[in-house]
């Protein structure tokens, strides 16, 4: 009747912190941020005004979004240090750890807005990442081709600003088509939270030590690059081409997976928490369908995705696992199509959690309630023995 979900008395916590953003129902395949469908945020809302809402709670206000957006917009720029940062890196860096680390300088560069319980500063440290790390994600990306960085352009929104940072060359205008950044603005929404998940559990039990939400986020980060994790949308990519250079043979390919062959698992299949089809797949796989359907003579990756879905759909192995397309399995092969090479898929993923995982942290460090802290163990070791000189060993 609160119109807010409540648990009786005689719930029982198992350890998992409680939280009021994200529900996730994994079984019925629902997903809602702050009780909103994300059917209906995909359809109808956007990255900036998700990100108000997972941050603030409620949708904003035409005034509010405009102030919201006009902040963030004044902090897109870093400081001319932190440029010379990127300088360090060796050019093949793989552009997650050049993230995170960038990031995490974040907090030597504004000492100012660090204390986690400073309301004013906490909201400037908000501001800070959502306007920079597109900034720094575009800049990993030109140290890896090797090109020069972009400033950004404030009249731009906050998805066409990151893809004119980019893909833009200051030697000429950049148009940033409108088709790719709605797609992208898309992604970002399905990305911007997933309650909590290892990257997000992250962010808030480094932040329950009260370190501040640079040093989170940056934490954050990296949990994200993993291929069990946020590194499987690149994974997808990388398990597709090996069935087109196998010569497309997807059920040879099944047959590697379900053999259990080291290493071979059908990556953007099976959740921790669906065991139905991830909602957000849904979405991804129309907007692949549409992005992809543009492309002359097909996308042959594309087709195999399709048939590699049909085959362990109507299989056994993976029904009884309940192991269905997760959100990274199509998403791969839009970022392809977009343009950005494969080991920047998971810092797209990183783009778009950011509110989430923020929003998180700010939860966590003003709710005592809902601080992980320290998890306790099961302890499986030796019982106590008595030391033995090495003599005796
Ligand atoms: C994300 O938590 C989140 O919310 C994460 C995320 C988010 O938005 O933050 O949704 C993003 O991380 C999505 C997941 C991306 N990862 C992948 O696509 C990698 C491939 N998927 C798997 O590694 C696996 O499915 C997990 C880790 C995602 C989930 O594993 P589960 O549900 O804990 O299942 P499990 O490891 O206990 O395995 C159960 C069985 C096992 O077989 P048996 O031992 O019973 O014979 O299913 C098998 C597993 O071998 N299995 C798979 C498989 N996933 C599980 N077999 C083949 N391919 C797979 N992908």
């Amino acid at each position: 009747s609160t119109g807010y979900i409540t648990y009786d008395p005689g719930f029982v916590n198992t350890g998992a912190a409680s939280s009021a953003i994200t529900y996730i129902d994994g079984d019925a395949g629902i997903l809602r941020y702050r009780g909103y469908p994300i059917e209906q945020l995909a359809e109808k809302s956007t990255f900036i005004e998700v990100s108000y809402l997972l941050i603030y709670g409620e949708l904003p206000t035409e005034a509010q979004l405009a102030d919201f957006t006009g902040r963030i917009q004044r902090h897109t720029l870093l400081h001319e240090d932190l440029k010379a940062f990127f300088s360090g890196f060796p050019r093949d860096a793989h552009p997650m750890p050049v993230l995170s680390s960038a990031v995490s300088a974040l907090s030597t560069f504004y000492q100012d807005s660090l204390n986690p319980f400073d309301e004013p500063n906490v909201e400037l440290s908000t501001i800070r990442l959502l306007a920079k790390v597109p900034t720094l994600a575009a800049y990993a990306y030109k140290k890896s081709v090797g090109q020069p960085l972009l400033y950004p352009d404030n009249s731009l929104g906050l998805v066409e600003n990151f893809l004119r940072m980019t893909f833009g060359f200051p030697a000429e205008p950049y148009e940033v088509d409108p088709a790719v950044a709605k797609a992208l603005d898309l992604l970002f929404i399905l990305h911007a939270d997933h309650e909590q998940n290892c990257s997000t559990s992250t962010v808030r039990l480094v932040g329950s030590s009260e370190a501040n939400l640079f040093a989170s986020i940056s934490a954050g980060i990296n949990a994200l690059f993993g291929p069990l994790h946020g590194g499987a949308n690149a994974a997808v990519l990388d398990m597709l081409e090996g069935i087109r250079t196998d010569g497309g043979d997807v059920a040879s390919f099944v047959n590697r997976v379900k053999n259990k062959e080291k290493g071979v698992k059908l990556m953007g299949f099976g959740h921790r928490v669906y065991k139905n089809y991830d909602p957000r797949a849904k979405i991804i796989k129309n907007t692949a369908d549409e992005i992809l359907g543009k492309i002359s003579g097909g996308d042959q990756l594309l087709d195999i995705a399709k048939a590699l879905e049909e085959t362990a759909l109507s299989d056994e192995y993976f029904i009884e696992r309940k192991l269905y397309p997760n959100v990274d399995f199509y998403t791969g092969l839009i970022y392809r199509a977009l343009g950005f090479p494969t080991k920047f898929y998971t810092v797209l993923f990183a783009l778009g959690r950011l509110p989430g995982w923020i929003a998180h942290w700010r939860e966590m460090i003003n709710d005592p309630q809902t601080k992980i802290g320290r998890p306790r163990q099961i302890y499986t070791g030796h019982a106590a023995r008595d030391y033995r000189p090495l003599s005796e060993r």
